[in-house]
């Protein structure tokens, strides 16, 4: 069998709060092969961005093992890690995260140049790929010249560009019509 793309062995994290212990994600264990595309429902505070957050490297569990592409991510460095994430994952924030001083085609743009892309060939793809989330005309707009579901649009169109392997994706449509 293929190297899952990725793997959770028994994650546990909790937040500690004024003294007070909250359990949020308690022994989470999954397996998602290249290719899979998986929905995760809960209620509002279940922990869903917590559980994307730690598979994303932004948190650390506290007990228990998440493997992107077979590398445990509590064995790499602040660095490694941090480039995992650029190069194989995408992340679409629940609150966007846009980059206010940034346009919208600088912000898709972002993980290509990040990646070495030069800054005119990573515009031109963002471009491209605005128009394919319908925004095509709109790359020189800053972030808070858009709508709610425009700046959703623009936030899928930088998880894609850089075509990575896994795409993580915090309730990407709950701004959107369609
Ligand atoms: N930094 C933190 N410190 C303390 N508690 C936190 C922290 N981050 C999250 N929590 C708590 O952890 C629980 C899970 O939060 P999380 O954001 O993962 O929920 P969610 O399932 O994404 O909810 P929603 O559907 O509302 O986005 C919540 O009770 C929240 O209050
Ligand atoms: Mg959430």
């Amino acid at each position: 069998m293929k190297t899952p793309v990725l793997e959770l062995q028994e994650v546990h994290k909790h937040y500690r709060e004024a003294g007070e212990t909250r359990p949020v994600l308690r022994g989470t264990s999954l397996s998602m092969q290249v290719g899979e595309f998986v929905a995760l429902l809960g209620r509002s505070g279940a922990g869903k961005s917590t559980l994307l957050n730690v598979i994303g490297g932004l948190d650390v569990a506290d007990q228990g093992t998440v493997l992107v592409e077979g590398k445990a991510l509590h064995t790499l460095t602040d660095d490694q890690r941090t480039d995992l994430r650029a190069r194989r994952m995408g992340f679409v924030f629940q609150s966007f995260n846009l980059i206010p001083t940034l346009t919208a085609a600088e912000n898709v743009a972002l993980p290509l140049v990040l990646g070495g892309e030069t800054l005119q060939e990573a515009t031109n793809q963002a471009n491209e790929m605005l128009a394919r989330v319908g925004l095509s005309g709109r790359g020189t707009s800053a972030p808070d010249r858009l709508s709610g579901g425009e700046q959703q649009r623009v936030a899928i169109a930088r998880a894609l560009i850089h075509r990575p392997v896994l795409v993580l994706a915090d309730e990407p449509t709950g701004n959107l019509d369609y």
